[in-house]
């Protein structure tokens, strides 16, 4: 059977550990042969730098080869092919597809159409599940473990895919808890209190954290995602909420990270990029040696 991964949820916890291991000897070693021979799809609907990039230079340090597109005007979806006919026709090509697209529910779709594996690099405002695997590792590097994690969400906990993979992930794990920082327009979806509720999970809710910043063992600052917003002056409201400056910082745990999944347009000062509490450039990094095990762990070569 072909091992999709289209939501966090389809990893069971054995499996989250896997990739936390391979990734860690694919940050010791990361040129290996393990793709050789083989052709990837990334077919990228929706813009994105970090995550195209880093699978492209996993796939070429495992030897493989990429084919794809950045931009689907230069597709045919511009002439109006379905996605149905785009994954029927590429599936025949490659070995594996990566997909972004905007629409919540299009990587399932496309798992459901392709008979060869399909990596969601981001479906609409759902999830975002390769980012949650890196993002875990960048945690358990400098926390030295999973469990026992107080962990600040804060900004847009609405349409931010890669928090509600996280918070989904990381409920696997010893005692979590969740503080979510975020105005009323932006607040963490029903569905994601409601799943922690049934786990048992403590989660607060916040519109500030300046008070409570000092509790924090891991802060993960997101963007306001200004493209789902249905309505422009809404965004415009929200656009500055939060502002993360270095001098907030001057009361924060020893072990504290920032994290944030990236690009970020202005909710981290520049002035924080160097404190040693920032880690958000060296967790993109993560992303290329994280992307590495997914890859293999989903073509069965690990
Ligand atoms: N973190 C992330 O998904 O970044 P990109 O949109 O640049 O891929």
């Amino acid at each position: 059977m072909k091992k999709d991964l289209i939501s966090i949820t389809d990893y069971s916890k054995e499996e989250y550990l896997k990739i936390m291991k391979l990734a860690s000897e694919f940050e010791e070693n990361p040129n290996q042969d393990l793709l050789k021979g083989k052709v990837v799809a990334s077919l990228f609907f929706e813009p994105s730098t970090r995550t195209r990039l880093s699978f492209e230079t996993a796939i070429n340090r495992l030897g493989g080869k990429v084919i794809g597109f950045a931009d689907p005007g230069s597709s045919s979806a511009s002439k109006g092919e379905t996605l149905h006919d785009t994954i029927k026709m590429v599936s025949n090509y490659v070995d594996l597809i990566v997909m972004r697209h905007p629409l919540e529910g299009a990587a399932r779709y496309a798992a459901e159409v392709s008979p060869v594996p399909v990596i969601n690099a981001g479906d609409g405002a759902n999830q975002h599940p390769t980012q949650t695997l890196l993002d875990m590792y960048s945690i358990l590097k400098t926390q030295g473990t999973l469990d026992n994690i107080n962990i600040f969400m804060v900004g847009d906990l609405k349409y931010g895919r890669t928090v509600h993979s996280l918070l989904m992930a990381m409920s696997e794990f010893e005692n979590p808890i969740f503080n979510f920082v975020a105005p009323y327009e932006l607040q963490m979806p029903n569905e994601y209190k409601i799943f922690l509720e049934e786990k048992g999970i403590k989660y607060f809710e916040h519109k500030e954290f300046n008070d409570i910043i000092s509790e924090a063992d891991i802060i993960y600052m997101t963007r306001v995602q200004k493209e789902r917003f249905p309505d422009p002056i809404e965004y415009e409201k929200v656009k500055n909420v939060y502002i993360l400056r270095n001098s907030m910082l001057e009361k924060t745990k020893a072990n504290l990270k920032i994290l944030h999944p990236l690009p970020r347009v202005n909710e981290i000062h520049s002035d924080v990029d160097s404190n040693k509490k920032a880690y958000y450039f060296t967790q993109a990094l993560n992303g290329v040696f994280t992307r590495e095990a997914i890859i293999t762990h989903t073509m069965n070569l690990k």
